[in-house]
């Protein structure tokens, strides 16, 4: 049933966007693909090789890219995040990589969690997801997931978290704001807010949208 099926997920860092479209991968046996790692990595290879990702254009980079980028284990420091968020604003990085993310998913059907899946990349998918979280929770699951322990006691780190609250705040503000795909809900795209949900009940929400755009569509 889930045949060449596209499931855009989109919403802002650390929503629960990655955990979400994982779990509903593995549940309509779609493949996954992560768009945020395409950005991270041509921003870790402009970091490598010298250059600064806010001020020099990082399209050879991304037309560079190769499967080992993504396989790297140091994608997800805080030096790497401001370097994603500044390549992703460079349009012609963005064009670079647009061909290889619908060759994606136009394979076999894939879930994608990104910022522009459902705008730019699939904007014909029928099932498109904006799954938001206020910026206080998005920040403890951010610090949780560094830490590498589920079971950390927000409230005994509280300077620790309001610092990743606020570079959270900041890589959103710029998400947003740039020219070229800014993060945004698409029109036809149905919001989650996983405030009120713990992973399961997400995905079971997600699940039953996703089974009623199929009835409507087929
Ligand atoms: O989802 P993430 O935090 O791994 O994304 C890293 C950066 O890449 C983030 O600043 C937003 C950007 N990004 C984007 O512009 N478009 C996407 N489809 C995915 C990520």
């Amino acid at each position: 049933m889930s045949r060449r099926l596209i499931v855009a997920v989109d919403g802002p860092a650390a929503a629960g966007k990655g955990t979400l479209a994982r779990a509903l991968a593995e549940a309509l046996a779609l493949p996954y693909l992560d768009t945020g790692l395409l950005y991270r990595a041509v921003g870790r290879r402009m970091l490598d090789a010298g250059r600064d990702p806010a001020l020099e254009n990082a399209e050879a980079e991304a037309r560079a890219l190769r499967p080992a980028d993504l396989a790297r284990t140091d994608l997800r420091t805080p030096e790497v995040d401001r370097a994603a968020s500044a390549v992703a604003a460079q349009h012609a990085v963005r064009a670079a990589l647009l061909a290889f993310q619908r060759g994606f998913g136009h394979a076999n059907g894939a879930v994608l969690d990104g910022r522009d899946i459902g705008t730019v990349i699939f904007p014909d998918a029928p099932v498109k997801l904006y799954v938001t979280a206020s910026a206080r929770s998005r920040a403890e699951r951010r610090f949780r997931q560094m830490r590498g322990d589920q079971t950390i006691d927000p409230d005994a780190h509280e300077a620790a978290i309001a610092r990743v609250e606020a570079e959270l705040l900041a890589r959103d503000a710029a998400d947003s704001a740039r020219a070229s795909a800014p993060l945004k809900p698409a029109d036809d795209a149905i919001e989650i807010d996983s405030d009120r949900l713990d992973a399961r009940a997400v995905l079971l929400e997600a699940l039953r949208i996703v089974q009623a755009r199929i009835a409507e569509t087929s």
